[in-house]
C-alpha cells in the first residue's frame, strides 16, 4: 500500500479497492465469447483477478485488518462496508465465471456431439502397390511350375555379394562406385543372385526357387535406372540340367505372362557366376513382334541375364559340378513393370503419389 493511499480513511480504502476491482473487472463484463479457446483463457484470467482482489494479499484483505482500529461508533457500520463490497467483488466474478463456464461446456459439447444424421466418411481403401501386383503374378506362375520361393537378407558380405557368384577380386562391381556400403563395410546386395548361394547352403540340392526383392546400385536415377529396384532370380540345381531346361523354363514362364504366343530368344552374353551365359528378349506383347513404341520398333524386349551356374559357385557351396548341374536366370521387375503399364519412367513407382498409385486397384 503507498504512503497516500494509507493516509485515506479506512473507508476510502474500502472504496479504492472496490474502483481497483471494478477497473480491471470492466473487460470480463463487456467479454462476449466467440470462440471456445479465448473463453478458456478469460476463464484463467479471470481466477488470477479473484485472487489478486479477494485474496490474502488484497487491498480488501488490507481494509479488514482496519476494522479494530476504527472509533467504536463507526467499527459496525465500517465492518458492514467490508463486508458487503466484498459480496459485491465475489457476486460479480461468480457471476462471470459462470457465464464463461457455461459457455465453454456448451460449445465443447457441440464440438463433440455427432450428427447421426450426416452421412459417413468412408474410410479409403489401400491396395497394392503395382511391383507387389507384379511379384504375386510372378510368384504364382513359378509356384505352379513347382518353384519355391525364398527370401533373404539385403545387407550382404563381400563373399555372398561377390565372392561366392566367382567375382574375382578387381571386378569394377566390387567399387564404391558401383555399389553401397556400410560404414562397417558390408555391401547392399547389387543383384538377387545373392539367394543362390543362401538358397544352395540352406537347402542343398537338387533346388529350385525364385527370390524376388530389393537390390541396390550407385546408378543415377533416369527414366529406366533407380538406385533401388527389384530384382527377381531364378535358380534350379539338379542332376543332368541343361540350358534346353533354362529355355524351356524362360519360354514357358513368359507364355504364361504375356500370352501363348509369345517368343522368347536368347542372345549370348556374360556373367562371372554363369557359364555359358544369355541375354533373354521376348517377342513385344504390344505389336507381337510388327515394332511399336514399347519396343522401339525392335518386335523385341528386353528382360534380363540367364545361364548355367558355374562350376564354381557349385563348388563354393560344396556341390559336386561333375554330379549336379543349373540354370540361373534374374530380371528387373520395375523394368517389367514399367512396361506392362506403358509407364515412360520408371521413377513413378517410387514417388508415392496417390493419383498415379490408384490407377493400379
Ligand atoms: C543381373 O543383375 C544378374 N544378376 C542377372 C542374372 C541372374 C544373370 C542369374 C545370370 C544368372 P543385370 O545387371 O543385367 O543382371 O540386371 C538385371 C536386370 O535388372 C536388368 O535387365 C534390368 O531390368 C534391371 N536393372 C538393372 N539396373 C537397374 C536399375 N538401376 N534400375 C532398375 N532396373 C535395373
Amino acid at each position: 500500500m503507498s504512503d497516500s493511499q494509507n493516509e485515506l480513511s479506512p473507508e476510502h480504502q474500502v472504496e479504492a479497492a472496490r474502483k481497483a476491482f471494478e477497473q480491471e473487472f470492466e473487460r470480463f463484463a463487456r467479454f462476449t465469447a466467440g470462440d471456445l479457446e479465448a473463453a478458456v483463457t478469460e476463464e484463467r484470467a479471470l481466477a488470477d483477478l479473484r485472487t489478486r482482489h479477494l485474496g490474502k494479499k488484497s487491498a480488501l484483505a488490507a481494509t479488514k485488518k482496519l476494522i479494530g482500529r476504527v472509533a467504536p461508533e463507526g467499527r459496525a457500520a465500517f465492518g458492514q462496508l467490508v463486508q458487503s463490497t466484498e459480496a459485491a467483488l465475489v457476486q460479480s466474478l461468480d457471476q462471470a465465471e459462470q457465464s464463461l463456464k457455461d459457455y465453454i461446456q456448451n460449445e465443447r459439447t457441440a464440438r463433440e456431439s455427432i450428427d447421426v444424421t450426416l452421412p459417413g466418411r468412408r474410410p479409403r481403401f489401400g491396395h497394392r502397390h503395382p511391383i507387389t501386383l507384379l511379384r504375386e503374378k510372378l510368384e504364382d506362375v513359378f509356384v505352379a511350375l513347382g518353384y519355391a520361393i525364398e527370401d533373404d537378407r539385403e545387407i550382404e558380405t563381400d563373399f555372398y555379394n561377390f565372392t561366392a557368384l566367382n567375382i574375382p577380386e578387381n571386378h569394377p562391381a566390387r567399387g564404391w562406385q558401383d555399389t553401397f556400403y556400410t560404414t562397417d563395410g558390408f555391401a547392399l546386395r547389387s543383384q538377387t543372385s545373392t539367394v543362390q548361394i543362401h538358397a544352395m547352403q540352406r537347402r542343398g540340392v537338387p533346388v529350385r526357387m525364385i527370390a524376388p526383392g530389393r537390390v541396390f546400385r550407385r546408378d543415377t536415377p533416369d527414366p529406366t535406372h533407380n538406385p533401388m529396384f527389384f530384382q527377381v532370380e531364378g535358380l534350379c540345381v539338379d542332376r543332368g540340367i541343361t540350358m534346353a531346361h533354362l529355355k524351356g523354363t524362360v519360354a514357358e514362364f513368359l507364355r504364361r505372362m504375356f500370352g501363348p504366343d509369345t517368343v522368347t530368344r536368347f542372345r549370348p552374353s556374360y556373367f562371372p557366376f554363369t557359364e555359358p551365359s544369355a541375354e533373354f528378349d521376348f517377342s513385344c506383347f504390344k505389336c507381337k513382334g510388327s515394332g511399336c513404341r514399347i519396343c522401339k520398333n525392335s518386335g523385341w524386349i528386353e528382360l534380363g541375364g540367364s545361364g548355367m551356374v558355374h562350376p564354381n559357385v557349385l563348388r563354393t557351396v560344396g556341390v559336386d559340378p561333375q554330379e549336379y548341374s543349373g540354370f540361373a536366370f534374374g530380371l528387373g521387375i520395375d523394368r517389367m513393370c514399367a512396361l506392362m503399364y506403358e509407364l515412360d519412367d520408371i521413377r513413378l513407382l517410387f514417388e508415392n503419389d496417390v493419383r498415379f498409385l490408384g490407377q493400379f486397384e
